[in-house]
């Protein structure tokens, strides 16, 4: 059966010090968790080595990775490297990746591509804005960035995939997505994965949910047949809070 897990995005907070103490504390209260939820961090590149060593029950992820293998990319660090420091896991496709930085869902998928053949497991975001939400349109945008990022691949390479939906609205904002809402997306995207790749691939993906999702919303989200658990960014910041996300389950 798939997976539970609880990611949290840092993004671009904690300097290097406070990044140790924030990882080191996270994992420590994650050995006394209470759910059976996978615990994973993803904390800027630059802590990325030494973060690996105060590990050992919550697993690394990158935030991002070059869209190629390796050479003359000043700037890019490369999944290669990623799995060189002991990162497990990719977000591939974070709105911000996408909106901020113009990565279209063919350098996307491309980026799943790489990051699979390194033996990383990609967590793949998609989530529509409030305009394509207001216009009905979020599932056609959710269909499509499915289809053109990740529905290229081979079924066994897609039992690699954890799918993250992140409405952009949600984001940030504290307008949490409501549970209903969560449910009927990610019963969508599931239904998706399903025509491609069959029932039991798709009964066996894990759906997590980003948006505004912290300790004091995160039950309600959880306990939804299709929520498998979050993508948490401003409360993956606070050991303690997030904690209280995993043990939501
Ligand atoms: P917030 O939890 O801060 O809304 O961020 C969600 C997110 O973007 C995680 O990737």
């Amino acid at each position: 059966m798939r997976q539970k897990i609880v990611a949290g995005n840092w993004k671009m907070n904690t300097v290097y010090k406070d990044g140790l103490e924030l990882a080191t504390a996270v994992n420590s209260l994650a050995t006394k968790k209470t759910s059976d939820a996978v615990v994973i961090i993803a904390p800027p590149f630059t802590h990325l080595a030494e973060i690996k060593k105060v590990l050992s029950v919550v697993k690394l992820s990158a935030q991002n990775c070059a869209s190629e293998e390796s050479g003359a990319y000043t700037g890019e660090v490369s999944v290669s490297m990623l799995k060189s420091v002991g990162a497990e896991y990719v977000i591939i496709g974070h709105s911000e990746r996408r909106a901020y930085y113009h990565e279209d869902n063919a350098i996307l998928a491309k980026k799943v591509n790489l990051t699979l053949s390194a033996g990383l497991k990609p967590i793949f975001c998609i989530g529509e804005v409030l305009p394509e939400r207001n216009a009905n349109k979020h599932f056609d945008i959710v269909k499509s960035q499915l289809a053109e990022g990740v529905f290229h691949l081979s079924p066994v390479e897609f039992e690699n995939i954890v799918v993250a939906y992140e409405p952009v609205w949600a984001i940030g904002t504290g307008v949490t997505a409501s549970p209903e809402q969560a449910q009927e997306m990610h019963k969508f995207i599931r239904s998706e994965i399903s025509s491609k790749y069959g029932e039991k691939i798709a009964a066996n993906t894990s759906i997590l949910y980003g948006g505004s999702c912290k300790g004091s919303n995160a039950k309600e989200l959880f306990a939804n047949p299709d929520v498998d658990g979050g993508l948490i960014g401003g409360a993956a910041l606070k050991a303690e809070e997030f904690l209280q996300i995993v043990n939501a389950f």
